[in-house]
Formats: C-alpha cells, sequence, structure tokens
C-alpha cells in the first residue's frame, strides 16, 4: 500500500478538495475555514431568529454539523451574553463537555477558562468572565441547588438530549419549571436574597441573587431525526433540523457469529490498516479497561509486523482519560500513519473525531441496569440498539464515503432493540431523589417526568435515603446529613461514608481515599496474558481484610514515593517516574493519577462543609466498622457451598476473581459493586464482622416482621407524597 502524506489524503476525501495551499494557511484561517465550511454556517442567521422568536427550540441535526461547538458561538455573536449573562451547554458526558469546551476557545481564539469554560464534577475551569459554559447535565443540576433560577443563564442548551440520560431527564422537567418561573416574574429587580423564585413545598425558594428577572431561553439539541417525544414534552415546541453531509458508508457483517469479539476488533483493524486505502479507524468498545487492553495488543502486534506497515497509531478515549491526553485524537496522525481510535460509546455521538474512514463496531456497550425489587444495580455489557449502531456506522461517512464492519452475522441487526431505554427507567434513582428533595420538590411520583420511572423504583429509593439518614420517616430532607449529602457530588452512600467517617469513625482521610478510588475504574493493570507475574508484583499490597484496604495501601505508597522524590525532580520527571512505579506494580497509572485528582477534589468540598480530615493511622478496624456502617445495604454472607447471598435481595452471588478475598472466602462481606458476567459477582469487598450490621443498621437488620411494618410505613409514606 503506498503510504500518503496527510494533506492528500484529506483532499481524496473532502468534498471541496483543498489546495495544498492550504499548509500555508495560519491557524486562525483554517479554523475560519473549518468553521464556514460546517453544515450548520448556512443557517447562523435563522437560528438566531428561531432562539429570538421561541422560548423553547429544538434542534435537530446529524453528529458533525456543528450543532454544540457552532451554536453557542453563534448565540455569543447573536447578543445573548449580554450584561454578563451566560450561555450554558449540558454534555451528558464529561469528556464531551471538556474536550468541546477546549475546542471552542481555540476556534474563539480565547484561552480555556476564560470566555469559554467549563464545568465537569471534580474539575472546573471557568471564571468570572466565563460566557459560553460548557458543563455535564449532572453539574448544572447541582447547581440548581445554590441558585434555583439558575438566574446567570440567559440561555441553556440541553445537548445530546436523545442519549436521555437520567440527568437530562431529570434537568428538562427543573428547566421547564425554571423557566415558567422566570417569565411570571420578569422585569422585577431582586436584591440578593429576595424571595422570588420556584414555588416549592408550599413555600417559595430564594433564587435571584439580586439580579433582575429575565427570562430564560432553552434549546434543546439531539442527534435523533425523531423530535417528537422533547416537542410534545414542551407543549408543541417549534423544532428545526439542520442538514447533514453524509456520504454512502457500506456495511459489512461477519458470516458467524464471533466468541470474542476483542479478537476479532484486533484482526479486522490488522486488516483494514494492511489492505484498505488511507483513512482513520474508529472501533466502538465498551470501557477503559478493553480499551486499554486493545491499546497494548496493537502495539504488540505491531512490532511483529514488516517495518513499513507499523505506521499505525492507536488512541484511547474514554472518560477517565485524564485531560492532558484527551485532544490528541483530534490532532491529524503524523505523516504516512494512519490512526486507531479506541473509544467508548463517546464517539457515537458526543464528539466527531475527523479523518475517519472505517468503523469497526463488535455491536456492544456496557449498561446500566436495575432491579428495584431487589435494590440491584448492574453495569453490564449489553447489545448496542439499532439507533447506536446506525450513528456508529454513519461516523465513517463523514468526510467521504466510508465502510463499517460489524462484528456478528447481519441477521443478529434485526434482532438489536430499536432505540436505547432511558436511562431513568433503568437505574437506581436515589441519587437524583435526594437532588430533586434538596431542591425542594416533594411530590416525586407527580413529578413532571418526560418518562417517569417506575412508582416501584421511586418507593425503593425512598426507604434506601431513609435507610441512609438522607431523609427522615416523613421523607423530608434530613439535617444536617441529607442537606450535606445532597451537596456532595457523589452517590449517596459515598456521601453517607463520608459523613460516618467524619462524625463517628475518626477515619475521614482514609474514607476520602476510599472514594476516590472507587471512582475509577480499573485501579489494577491486568494484562490477560500476564495475570500471574501481575498478582505476584502486587501481593504486598494486599490486605487479607479485602480490597478496600488493599487500595489505601496502593494509594499510601504511591504517595510516599511521591513525596520522596517531589523535592528532587521537575514535574515532568516525576511523572516519568510515576509512570515506572505503576508499570512495575501493575497498577494504572491513568487511574491512579485520577483518583489523585478525585481525592483532592472531595476533600476540598468536605472542608468547605467543616469536616475536619483527621485519620485512624494504623486503626483498620475502626475503618472496616466505618466500611460496615456505611456499605450496610450491600452485605453478603457467605453459605454452605462457598457462594455468598446478598443479604438485600437474597440473591446468590460469587467473589470476584480480582477480589483480594476471593480464595479465603471470609464469612461475612460488604462490597460496593455487582457485576453480571457468566454469572452475578460482586467486586470491591472488605471482609465484616456480621454483628456489626445489627449494630450500625438495626433499623434494617430486623425480623421479618419488621421489615414489612418499615414496607407498609413507607408505603404510607409514598401515598402522602402522591397526594
Ligand atoms: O454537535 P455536532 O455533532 O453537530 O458537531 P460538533 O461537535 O459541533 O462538531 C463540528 C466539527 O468540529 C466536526 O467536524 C468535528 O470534527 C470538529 N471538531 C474538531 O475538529 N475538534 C474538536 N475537539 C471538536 C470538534
Ligand atoms: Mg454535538
Amino acid at each position: 500500500m503506498p503510504s500518503m502524506a496527510q494533506g492528500e489524503l484529506k483532499s481524496s476525501v473532502l468534498p471541496n478538495p483543498k489546495p495544498p495551499i492550504a499548509s500555508r494557511f495560519s491557524m486562525r484561517q483554517k479554523i475560519a475555514e473549518h468553521r464556514k465550511s460546517l453544515p450548520i454556517a448556512s443557517v447562523e442567521k435563522r437560528l438566531i431568529e428561531e432562539v429570538q422568536k421561541n422560548d423553547i427550540l429544538i434542534i435537530v441535526g446529524e453528529t458533525g454539523s456543528g450543532k454544540t461547538t457552532q451554536l453557542p458561538q453563534f448565540l455569543f455573536s447573536g447578543g445573548f451574553c449580554r450584561e454578563g449573562k451566560m450561555v450554558g451547554i449540558t454534555q451528558p458526558r464529561r469528556i464531551a463537555a471538556v474536550t468541546i469546551a477546549k475546542r471552542v476557545a481555540e476556534e474563539s481564539d480565547v484561552e480555556l477558562g476564560q470566555r469559554v469554560g467549563y464545568s465537569i464534577r471534580f474539575d472546573d475551569c471557568t471564571s468570572s468572565s466565563t460566557r459560553l459554559k460548557y458543563m455535564t447535565d449532572g453539574f448544572l443540576l447541582r447547581e440548581a441547588l445554590l441558585d434555583p433560577l439558575l438566574s446567570r443563564y440567559s440561555v441553556i442548551v440541553v445537548d445530546e438530549a436523545h442519549e436521555r440520560t437520567v440527568h437530562t431527564d431529570v434537568l428538562l422537567a427543573l428547566l421547564k419549571e425554571v423557566q415558567r418561573a422566570r417569565s411570571k416574574h420578569e422585569g422585577v429587580q431582586t436584591k440578593a436574597g429576595d424571595e422570588i423564585g420556584v414555588k416549592r413545598n408550599g413555600g417559595v425558594l430564594r433564587g435571584c441573587q439580586g439580579r433582575k428577572v429575565s427570562p430564560l431561553k432553552l434549546i434543546i439539541m439531539s442527534a435523533s431525526l425523531d423530535a417528537r417525544v422533547f416537542s410534545e414534552y414542551f407543549g408543541g415546541a417549534k423544532a428545526v433540523h439542520v442538514e447533514g453531509r453524509q456520504f454512502p458508508v457500506d456495511i459489512f457483517y461477519t458470516v458467524h457469529p464471533e466468541t470474542d469479539y476483542v479478537d476479532a476488533a484486533l484482526v479486522t483493524i490488522f486488516q483494514i490498516h494492511v489492505e484498505e486505502k488511507p483513512g482513520d479507524i474508529l472501533v466502538f468498545l465498551t470501557g477503559q479497561d478493553e480499551i486499554e487492553s486493545v491499546e497494548r495488543l496493537v502495539k504488540e502486534r505491531l512490532e511483529h509486523l514488516p517495518e513499513d506497515k507499523r505506521k499505525l497509531l492507536p488512541l484511547a478515549i474514554f472518560s477517565a482519560l485524564p485531560s492532558e491526553q484527551q485532544m490528541q485524537v483530534f490532532a491529524p496522525a503524523p505523516t504516512g500513519f494512519r490512526k486507531v481510535i479506541l473509544a467508548t460509546n463517546i464517539a457515537e455521538t458526543s464528539i466527531t473525531i475527523p479523518g475517519i474512514r472505517y468503523v469497526i463496531d463488535p455491536g456492544f456497550v456496557k449498561a446500566r441496569t436495575y432491579d428495584p425489587s431487589k435494590g440491584m444495580e448492574t453495569l453490564d455489557v449489553v447489545p448496542a440498539s439499532k439507533a447506536q449502531s446506525l450513528q456508529r456506522s454513519g461516523r465513517a461517512g463523514r468526510e467521504g464515503p466510508g465502510k463499517c464492519f460489524r462484528l456478528y452475522p447481519e441477521r443478529e441487526f434485526e434482532k438489536l432493540d430499536g432505540s436505547t431505554k432511558p436511562e431513568i427507567k433503568r437505574c437506581n434513582l436515589s441519587n437524583v431523589i435526594l437532588q430533586l428533595k434538596a431542591l425542594g420538590i416533594d411530590d416525586i411520583v407527580g413529578f413532571d417526568f418526560i418518562d417517569k420511572p417506575s412508582r416501584g423504583a421511586i418507593v425503593k429509593a425512598l426507604t434506601e435515603l431513609r435507610l441512609l439518614g438522607a431523609l427522615t420517616d416523613d421523607c423530608q430532607l434530613e439535617k444536617p446529613a441529607g442537606e450535606q449529602m445532597s451537596r456532595l457530588p457523589l452517590d449517596p452512600v459515598y456521601s453517607r461514608a463520608l459523613i460516618l467517617a467524619n462524625k463517628q469513625f475518626n477515619c475521614l482521610e482514609e474514607m476520602l481515599i476510599t472514594v476516590a478510588m472507587l471512582s475509577v475504574e480499573s485501579i489494577f493493570y491486568d494484562p490477560r496474558e500476564k495475570r500471574e507475574e501481575a498478582r505476584t508484583s502486587r501481593n504486598h499490597f494486599a490486605s487479607i481484610e479485602g480490597d478496600h484496604l488493599t487500595y489505601l495501601s496502593v494509594y499510601r505508597e504511591s504517595n510516599e514515593f511521591l513525596e520522596k522524590r517531589k523535592t528532587e525532580s521537575s514535574e515532568a520527571k516525576i511523572d516519568k517516574i510515576m509512570k515506572k512505579w505503576c508499570k512495575d506494580n501493575f497498577v494504572n497509572n491513568r487511574s491512579l493519577k485520577h483518583a489523585r485528582d478525585t481525592y483532592r477534589q472531595i476533600r476540598g468540598h468536605v472542608e468547605q462543609m467543616g469536616f475536619n480530615v483527621s485519620s485512624c493511622g494504623n486503626d483498620m478496624l475502626e475503618y472496616r466498622r466505618c466500611l460496615a456502617a456505611s456499605f450496610f445495604l450491600k452485605a453478603a454472607q457467605r453459605q454452605m457451598d462457598g457462594t455468598y447471598r446478598a443479604l438485600e435481595s437474597g440473591e446468590i452471588v460469587h467473589i470476584h476473581p480480582t477480589s483480594v478475598l476471593f480464595r479465603s472466602k471470609p464469612e461475612c462481606v460488604i462490597f460496593n459493586e455487582l457485576m453480571q458476567t457468566s454469572k452475578k459477582y460482586i467486586k470491591n469487598l472488605t471482609r465484616i464482622d456480621h454483628l456489626w450490621l445489627a449494630e450500625f443498621a438495626p433499623h434494617h437488620y430486623k425480623t421479618d416482621d419488621e421489615m414489612k411494618d418499615l414496607t407498609q410505613e413507607m408505603e404510607s409514606c409514598r401515598l402522602k407524597l402522591s397526594k
């Protein structure tokens, strides 16, 4: 295959071939050219007029047409950021918020964090001069706790609404209410703390922070062609379509089902690389583990290819990727190289990577499923929907005709679900219900959700929140614990762990580390082919008490290692030494870095709440008791046959082979994660004394009759709410 320069490659696939003169253009001119070439550019004027005319506008447009990067810039030029007002753009995914904000800052020729910025959990990059603010949908929900009328925003753009994340759904309902309240009080000049706000709970909330109340514009953006559901939800709101540009994509299926799709993906990557014309490859995988393992295997296999065939550059993109590495996927490959981008479903619609001509789609996605009757939430690898598969193949035809390789037989495609079920129908609701309660929304059952979650799921979440001490017996926000829990950007169980560690067990430092370590996907780097070696070299971290203590050792040891070197080296050098330390210890460097950042952020939050971060030193008994008191809802007891019974659901579960307790099989454990593959596995465990459960959660670990009373009480609480 002749190797081609990147410039030639582009000109052969772009609709308007660019002359080599393009290389003389300055960066700014190139960007201006790019912006002008996007399909959305030709309708700027019309879009601004529509936003002026309509308080709610739905914009539907093919992925890559320029909605997310351009519309906010149009709004800025169109005068929507006058008098210090902001345009807020929400994304379901952190990484999209970050990479797109960076791109828009670059396009606007401003420093990131100034006029254009982003805010995501654990990372705020905005300032008082920020006018275009990209953020996650969850972040805006939290912001509403402090400023219920979202008074700094003139426009809120809910992007990627078709994804229907639970936060997007809740946000849509909330924004509908905020918009109504702001129109009603339009023009009122408020003083800080004035009692104008969203009427809730019989009273009113403060919400204007000394600003003049002005109307709020809402824009809902979606990549799915079916805008009806949003239009109907917003009382027949106007929808406009932005024409996309799509070239034909040839779809290929495998003849037989693949037993190992990771291996099949690898084979396909190399076949494309060796046999097909230039153009980058995009592979859809399910998560960080899988991506990192494919990344490694591609690098290894490349070494066995002849020199002239080695010009393949694997790049990863997934949400826990440190931000300096996120942007690498967007940069053109070095001359003569082909990029192979290993992505999660983030690359379906949230971000568009230029240069892609080949898509490999194994047909899977990691998704949450929840069974409220058992209180069990699992993160499973499941088949993608038809809509997702179509979006994926579409990625190959953005700049010219492309090819998509689906790693399953054609007959399987017809069996896929049409679209993904909204997340609100398949997740544990305790987190959002706590948020709603903190926002003063009492009637959860009657709340105007776009798709109502089941009553069972709502009741279950209320029960759980009560058991965790976030709600009172009659389902009001418990003070201060419930309030504190709603303010921490964590799942309520983790917030509870921090509160207990602070108040009762004196191990806040350890619990902060624990929560940070649990918030990343995989701390250990576990190459399939070197499992034993990895296990041996990690032995010195392993604690007989369980995984939480093991993570604690990893964190502490890496910290000590870092501290020792901090004074003697530059930052870049420390990075390098740390990388080596991780490699030697089979620890995932990216994950550990992410955990360290997370630790810093959560620590900041709890300190702001007045917590004093103290450590229990080596008193691991107190720490384990704190784990039991926090995670008692996820306890499991060993049975005669060596399997475990989850006490809450009665389900039979197994200890995951990656757990340090896999062999020792203690009698009673608490766990943080349940995972379904061939069996139901529990992950992240610590050995506890089963008597602690009755000690810390007597209200829960009661006799069956008492449990029935509790259920009845909850039912009456729910009925009261729905009145
Ligand atoms: O939101 P929508 O899918 O309509 O498009 P977009 O995300 O605004 O992307 C518009 C264009 O910007 C695409 O051609 C992307 O390839 C390009 N882009 C980029 O080159 N680098 C980024 N970091 C983000 C977008
Ligand atoms: Mg977009």
